[in-house]
Protein backbone atom coordinates (compact mmCIF):
# COMPACT_ATOMS: atom_id res chain seq x y z
CA UNK A 1 0.00 0.00 0.00
CA UNK A 2 1.11 3.62 -1.13
CA UNK A 3 1.65 5.79 1.87
CA UNK A 4 0.17 8.50 0.28
CA UNK A 5 -3.25 6.91 -0.49
CA UNK A 6 -5.00 4.80 2.68
CA UNK A 7 -6.38 1.73 0.02
CA UNK A 8 -5.68 -0.29 -2.95
CA UNK A 9 -4.59 1.51 -6.13
CA UNK A 10 -6.33 -0.97 -8.34
CA UNK A 11 -9.95 -0.05 -7.44
CA UNK A 12 -12.81 -2.53 -8.75
CA UNK A 13 -14.50 -0.97 -11.94
CA UNK A 14 -14.56 -0.32 -15.61
CA UNK A 15 -11.46 1.22 -16.60
CA UNK A 16 -10.23 2.70 -20.53
CA UNK A 17 -7.26 1.05 -21.49
CA UNK A 18 -6.89 2.87 -25.44
CA UNK A 19 -9.06 4.71 -28.07
CA UNK A 20 -11.48 2.19 -30.53
CA UNK A 21 -9.33 4.27 -33.20
CA UNK A 22 -5.83 3.22 -31.75
CA UNK A 23 -6.84 -0.65 -32.69
CA UNK A 24 -7.31 -1.12 -35.99
CA UNK A 25 -8.52 -4.99 -37.03
CA UNK A 26 -5.92 -7.46 -36.79
CA UNK A 27 -4.17 -4.79 -34.63
CA UNK A 28 -2.60 -6.03 -30.97
CA UNK A 29 -1.44 -3.19 -28.15
CA UNK A 30 0.63 -3.86 -25.01
CA UNK A 31 -0.61 -2.40 -21.99
CA UNK A 32 0.55 -1.67 -18.57
CA UNK A 33 -2.61 -1.41 -16.39
CA UNK A 34 -3.32 -2.43 -12.76
CA UNK A 35 0.17 -2.97 -11.95
CA UNK A 36 -0.02 -5.83 -14.83
CA UNK A 37 1.33 -6.18 -18.47
CA UNK A 38 -2.14 -7.12 -20.61
CA UNK A 39 -2.33 -7.03 -24.13
CA UNK A 40 -4.70 -5.83 -26.50
CA UNK A 41 -5.79 -7.40 -29.85
CA UNK A 42 -8.83 -7.00 -32.38
CA UNK A 43 -9.51 -9.81 -34.32
CA UNK A 44 -10.42 -9.01 -38.00
CA UNK A 45 -13.94 -9.30 -37.53
CA UNK A 46 -13.47 -6.28 -35.30
CA UNK A 47 -13.90 -7.75 -31.66
CA UNK A 48 -11.17 -6.21 -28.97
CA UNK A 49 -9.69 -8.59 -26.24
CA UNK A 50 -7.79 -8.47 -23.31
CA UNK A 51 -5.41 -10.98 -22.12
CA UNK A 52 -2.81 -11.47 -19.58
CA UNK A 53 0.41 -10.52 -21.59
CA UNK A 54 2.87 -13.30 -20.46
CA UNK A 55 3.10 -16.53 -22.80
CA UNK A 56 2.45 -19.58 -20.24
CA UNK A 57 5.08 -21.44 -22.36
CA UNK A 58 7.95 -19.42 -21.97
CA UNK A 59 7.01 -16.03 -21.13
CA UNK A 60 7.42 -14.24 -23.92
CA UNK A 61 4.96 -10.71 -24.12
CA UNK A 62 2.31 -11.49 -26.62
CA UNK A 63 1.82 -7.39 -26.72
CA UNK A 64 5.27 -7.52 -28.59
CA UNK A 65 5.00 -9.20 -31.71
CA UNK A 66 2.14 -10.95 -31.17
CA UNK A 67 0.10 -11.43 -34.58
CA UNK A 68 -3.85 -11.64 -35.04
CA UNK A 69 -4.87 -14.63 -37.46
CA UNK A 70 -7.78 -16.23 -38.34
CA UNK A 71 -9.91 -14.42 -34.56
CA UNK A 72 -6.67 -15.87 -32.59
CA UNK A 73 -3.73 -14.27 -31.22
CA UNK A 74 -0.19 -16.13 -31.70
CA UNK A 75 2.87 -15.74 -29.47
CA UNK A 76 5.94 -14.29 -31.60
CA UNK A 77 8.31 -16.66 -29.84
CA UNK A 78 7.22 -19.69 -30.75
CA UNK A 79 3.49 -19.89 -32.59
CA UNK A 80 1.31 -21.17 -29.62
CA UNK A 81 -2.00 -19.63 -30.80
CA UNK A 82 -4.91 -18.51 -27.94
CA UNK A 83 -8.41 -17.33 -28.42
CA UNK A 84 -10.14 -14.31 -26.79
CA UNK A 85 -11.49 -16.44 -23.99
CA UNK A 86 -7.36 -17.25 -23.17
CA UNK A 87 -7.55 -20.55 -23.83
CA UNK A 88 -4.79 -22.17 -26.20
CA UNK A 89 -6.24 -23.51 -29.76
CA UNK A 90 -2.77 -24.22 -31.26
CA UNK A 91 0.57 -24.99 -30.47
CA UNK A 92 2.78 -25.61 -33.72
CA UNK A 93 4.12 -29.26 -34.48
CA UNK A 94 2.73 -30.15 -31.26
CA UNK A 95 -0.62 -32.45 -31.50
CA UNK A 96 -1.33 -31.85 -28.27
CA UNK A 97 -2.16 -28.76 -25.87
CA UNK A 98 -0.81 -29.58 -22.33
CA UNK A 99 -3.58 -28.56 -19.53
CA UNK A 100 -3.05 -25.19 -17.93
CA UNK A 101 -2.11 -23.63 -21.37
CA UNK A 102 -4.34 -20.76 -20.72
CA UNK A 103 -4.32 -16.47 -20.55
CA UNK A 104 -6.61 -14.73 -18.11
CA UNK A 105 -9.40 -13.05 -20.59
CA UNK A 106 -10.34 -9.57 -19.09
CA UNK A 107 -13.57 -8.27 -19.64
CA UNK A 108 -14.31 -5.86 -22.50
CA UNK A 109 -16.30 -3.06 -23.13
CA UNK A 110 -15.78 -0.70 -26.38
CA UNK A 111 -18.49 1.78 -27.06
CA UNK A 112 -18.34 5.57 -27.21
CA UNK A 113 -15.28 5.68 -28.96
CA UNK A 114 -13.24 4.08 -25.87
CA UNK A 115 -12.32 0.49 -25.17
CA UNK A 116 -12.59 -0.81 -21.59
CA UNK A 117 -11.68 -3.13 -19.26
CA UNK A 118 -12.89 -4.06 -15.94
CA UNK A 119 -10.55 -4.68 -13.06
CA UNK A 120 -11.47 -6.33 -10.06
CA UNK A 121 -8.80 -7.64 -7.79
CA UNK A 122 -10.35 -11.24 -7.22
CA UNK A 123 -11.24 -11.85 -10.16
CA UNK A 124 -15.44 -11.54 -9.99
CA UNK A 125 -17.56 -10.62 -13.44
CA UNK A 126 -18.42 -6.89 -13.77
CA UNK A 127 -21.48 -5.78 -11.78
CA UNK A 128 -22.49 -3.50 -14.36
CA UNK A 129 -21.81 -1.96 -17.54
CA UNK A 130 -21.02 1.47 -18.94
CA UNK A 131 -23.65 2.72 -20.84
CA UNK A 132 -24.03 4.51 -24.29
CA UNK A 133 -23.26 8.31 -24.75
CA UNK A 134 -25.99 9.91 -27.40
CA UNK A 135 -23.17 12.85 -28.14
CA UNK A 136 -20.56 9.85 -28.93
CA UNK A 137 -22.88 9.04 -32.12
CA UNK A 138 -25.19 11.47 -33.15
CA UNK A 139 -24.62 13.88 -36.02
CA UNK A 140 -25.27 17.10 -34.62
CA UNK A 141 -22.51 16.06 -31.78
CA UNK A 142 -18.66 16.40 -33.43
CA UNK A 143 -15.53 14.44 -31.78
CA UNK A 144 -13.67 17.71 -31.03
CA UNK A 145 -10.18 16.42 -29.40
CA UNK A 146 -8.54 13.70 -27.56
CA UNK A 147 -5.77 14.31 -24.55
CA UNK A 148 -3.79 11.88 -22.73
CA UNK A 149 -1.79 12.55 -19.53
CA UNK A 150 0.15 10.26 -17.38
CA UNK A 151 -0.09 11.58 -13.30
CA UNK A 152 1.62 10.06 -10.42
CA UNK A 153 -1.80 10.56 -8.22
CA UNK A 154 -4.32 7.80 -7.01
CA UNK A 155 -7.85 7.73 -9.23
CA UNK A 156 -10.07 8.71 -5.78
CA UNK A 157 -8.37 12.09 -6.13
CA UNK A 158 -9.39 12.81 -9.80
CA UNK A 159 -12.76 11.79 -8.68
CA UNK A 160 -12.42 14.04 -5.95
CA UNK A 161 -11.93 17.36 -7.58
CA UNK A 162 -15.14 17.06 -9.31
CA UNK A 163 -16.47 17.58 -5.76
CA UNK A 164 -14.26 20.37 -4.61
CA UNK A 165 -16.12 23.07 -5.28
CA UNK A 166 -13.42 25.61 -3.28
CA UNK A 167 -10.50 25.01 -5.44
CA UNK A 168 -12.23 25.65 -8.69
CA UNK A 169 -12.02 29.35 -7.27
CA UNK A 170 -8.39 29.41 -6.23
CA UNK A 171 -6.73 26.67 -7.87
CA UNK A 172 -8.62 27.44 -11.76
CA UNK A 173 -9.44 31.52 -10.97
CA UNK A 174 -13.35 30.56 -11.27
CA UNK A 175 -15.45 33.74 -10.94
CA UNK A 176 -17.25 32.30 -8.01
CA UNK A 177 -17.59 28.78 -6.14
CA UNK A 178 -19.63 26.56 -8.10
CA UNK A 179 -22.59 24.97 -6.41
CA UNK A 180 -22.41 21.37 -6.70
CA UNK A 181 -25.78 19.02 -5.43
CA UNK A 182 -24.43 15.07 -5.81
CA UNK A 183 -26.51 12.32 -5.23
CA UNK A 184 -25.66 8.61 -5.52
CA UNK A 185 -27.35 5.74 -6.60
CA UNK A 186 -25.33 1.77 -6.38
CA UNK A 187 -22.35 2.49 -8.81
CA UNK A 188 -23.50 5.88 -10.16
CA UNK A 189 -22.67 9.32 -8.99
CA UNK A 190 -24.59 12.62 -10.07
CA UNK A 191 -22.80 16.26 -10.07
CA UNK A 192 -25.26 19.33 -10.63
CA UNK A 193 -23.23 22.57 -10.26
CA UNK A 194 -24.06 26.34 -11.67
CA UNK A 195 -20.68 28.45 -11.85
CA UNK A 196 -20.35 31.61 -13.34
CA UNK A 197 -18.22 31.91 -16.06
CA UNK A 198 -16.04 34.00 -17.84
CA UNK A 199 -17.01 34.75 -21.99
CA UNK A 200 -16.23 37.93 -23.84
CA UNK A 201 -20.00 39.29 -23.39
CA UNK A 202 -19.02 39.25 -19.46
CA UNK A 203 -19.82 36.30 -16.75
CA UNK A 204 -22.50 34.26 -18.04
CA UNK A 205 -24.20 30.92 -15.58
CA UNK A 206 -22.97 27.97 -16.89
CA UNK A 207 -24.26 24.58 -15.63
CA UNK A 208 -22.19 21.01 -15.37
CA UNK A 209 -23.80 17.87 -15.25
CA UNK A 210 -21.41 14.90 -14.17
CA UNK A 211 -22.07 11.08 -14.42
CA UNK A 212 -19.68 8.63 -12.70
CA UNK A 213 -19.92 4.73 -13.27
CA UNK A 214 -17.33 3.91 -10.61
CA UNK A 215 -14.13 5.77 -10.74
CA UNK A 216 -12.79 4.98 -14.05
CA UNK A 217 -15.14 6.46 -15.88
CA UNK A 218 -17.01 9.98 -16.18
CA UNK A 219 -19.33 11.76 -18.16
CA UNK A 220 -19.30 15.84 -17.32
CA UNK A 221 -21.69 18.02 -19.61
CA UNK A 222 -21.20 21.71 -19.97
CA UNK A 223 -24.08 24.08 -20.81
CA UNK A 224 -25.29 27.74 -20.67
CA UNK A 225 -22.43 29.53 -23.00
CA UNK A 226 -21.73 26.32 -25.26
CA UNK A 227 -22.71 22.20 -25.31
CA UNK A 228 -19.66 20.02 -24.80
CA UNK A 229 -19.68 16.93 -23.72
CA UNK A 230 -16.66 14.81 -22.25
CA UNK A 231 -15.97 11.10 -21.30
CA UNK A 232 -13.46 11.67 -18.22
CA UNK A 233 -11.55 8.19 -17.74
CA UNK A 234 -9.00 7.72 -15.20
CA UNK A 235 -6.72 4.35 -15.19
CA UNK A 236 -4.54 3.01 -12.26
CA UNK A 237 -1.88 1.90 -14.18
CA UNK A 238 1.05 1.36 -11.72
CA UNK A 239 0.89 2.02 -7.70
CA UNK A 240 1.15 5.10 -7.76
CA UNK A 241 0.20 6.35 -11.57
CA UNK A 242 -2.88 7.06 -13.37
CA UNK A 243 -3.20 7.79 -16.96
CA UNK A 244 -6.20 9.68 -17.84
CA UNK A 245 -7.61 10.43 -20.77
CA UNK A 246 -10.16 13.07 -21.73
CA UNK A 247 -12.18 12.42 -25.12
CA UNK A 248 -14.27 15.86 -25.97
CA UNK A 249 -17.84 16.07 -28.36
CA UNK A 250 -18.81 19.31 -28.78
CA UNK A 251 -22.13 20.36 -30.82
CA UNK A 252 -21.66 21.07 -34.54
CA UNK A 253 -22.77 24.31 -35.52
CA UNK A 254 -26.30 24.66 -36.33
CA UNK A 255 -25.81 27.04 -39.40
CA UNK A 256 -24.03 25.90 -42.70
CA UNK A 257 -20.64 27.46 -42.69
CA UNK A 258 -21.54 28.07 -38.98
CA UNK A 259 -19.00 28.43 -36.21
CA UNK A 260 -18.06 26.04 -33.30
CA UNK A 261 -15.58 28.49 -31.39
CA UNK A 262 -17.49 29.09 -28.38
CA UNK A 263 -17.47 24.78 -27.65
CA UNK A 264 -13.77 24.62 -28.98
CA UNK A 265 -12.71 27.63 -26.73
CA UNK A 266 -14.04 26.00 -23.51
CA UNK A 267 -12.70 22.56 -24.41
CA UNK A 268 -8.62 24.65 -24.05
CA UNK A 269 -10.12 25.84 -21.18
CA UNK A 270 -11.05 22.40 -19.57
CA UNK A 271 -7.84 21.16 -21.21
CA UNK A 272 -6.12 24.39 -19.41
CA UNK A 273 -8.15 23.36 -15.88
CA UNK A 274 -6.20 20.19 -15.95
CA UNK A 275 -2.95 21.26 -15.93
CA UNK A 276 -3.52 23.58 -13.23
CA UNK A 277 -4.59 20.29 -11.08
CA UNK A 278 -1.48 18.08 -12.68
CA UNK A 279 0.86 19.94 -9.87
CA UNK A 280 -1.28 19.54 -6.76
CA UNK A 281 -2.61 15.71 -7.55
CA UNK A 282 1.51 14.98 -7.87
CA UNK A 283 2.14 15.92 -4.86
CA UNK A 284 -0.65 15.60 -2.27
CA UNK A 285 -1.74 12.89 0.47
CA UNK A 286 -4.85 12.24 1.13
CA UNK A 287 -6.11 12.84 4.28
CA UNK A 288 -8.33 10.54 5.35
CA UNK A 289 -10.35 12.78 7.94
CA UNK A 290 -10.27 16.09 6.25
CA UNK A 291 -10.98 19.06 7.86
CA UNK A 292 -13.72 20.64 5.52
CA UNK A 293 -15.14 24.01 5.87
CA UNK A 294 -18.89 24.93 5.05
CA UNK A 295 -19.47 24.55 1.47
CA UNK A 296 -17.70 20.93 0.93
CA UNK A 297 -20.39 18.95 1.76
CA UNK A 298 -19.80 17.45 -1.29
CA UNK A 299 -16.77 15.64 -0.61
CA UNK A 300 -18.22 13.07 2.17
CA UNK A 301 -20.69 12.21 0.01
CA UNK A 302 -18.48 11.43 -2.99
CA UNK A 303 -15.70 9.69 -0.28
CA UNK A 304 -18.97 7.64 0.97
CA UNK A 305 -19.98 6.51 -2.78
CA UNK A 306 -16.31 5.91 -3.71
CA UNK A 307 -15.55 3.23 -0.73
CA UNK A 308 -17.36 0.27 -2.92
CA UNK A 309 -14.91 0.30 -5.10
CA UNK A 310 -11.55 0.79 -3.20
CA UNK A 311 -12.90 -1.70 -0.37
CA UNK A 312 -13.22 -5.99 -0.90
S1 LIG B 1 6.86 -18.17 -25.38
FE1 LIG B 1 5.00 -18.07 -26.41
S2 LIG B 1 5.07 -19.73 -27.79
FE2 LIG B 1 6.92 -19.89 -26.66
FE1 LIG C 1 -9.71 20.92 -10.94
Amino acid sequence: MNPRFPFTPYPRGWFQVAWSEELPAGGVLPLSCFGRELVLFRTEAGEAHVLDAYCPHLGAHLGHGGRVHQGNLQCPFHGWTFNGQGACVAIPHAPKIPPGATLNAWPVQELNGVILVYHAADGAAPEWRVPALPEATEPEWLLAQKKQWRIRTHVQEISENVADPTHFRYVHSALSMPEAELSSEGHVLRMDSKMLQPTPRGPVQGRIQGEAHGLGYWVIRFSGIADVAFISAATPVGPEHVSLRHTFFIRAPTQPGGSNNVGKALVAEILRQVEEDIPIWENKVYRPKPLLSAGERAIPVLRHWSRQFLEG
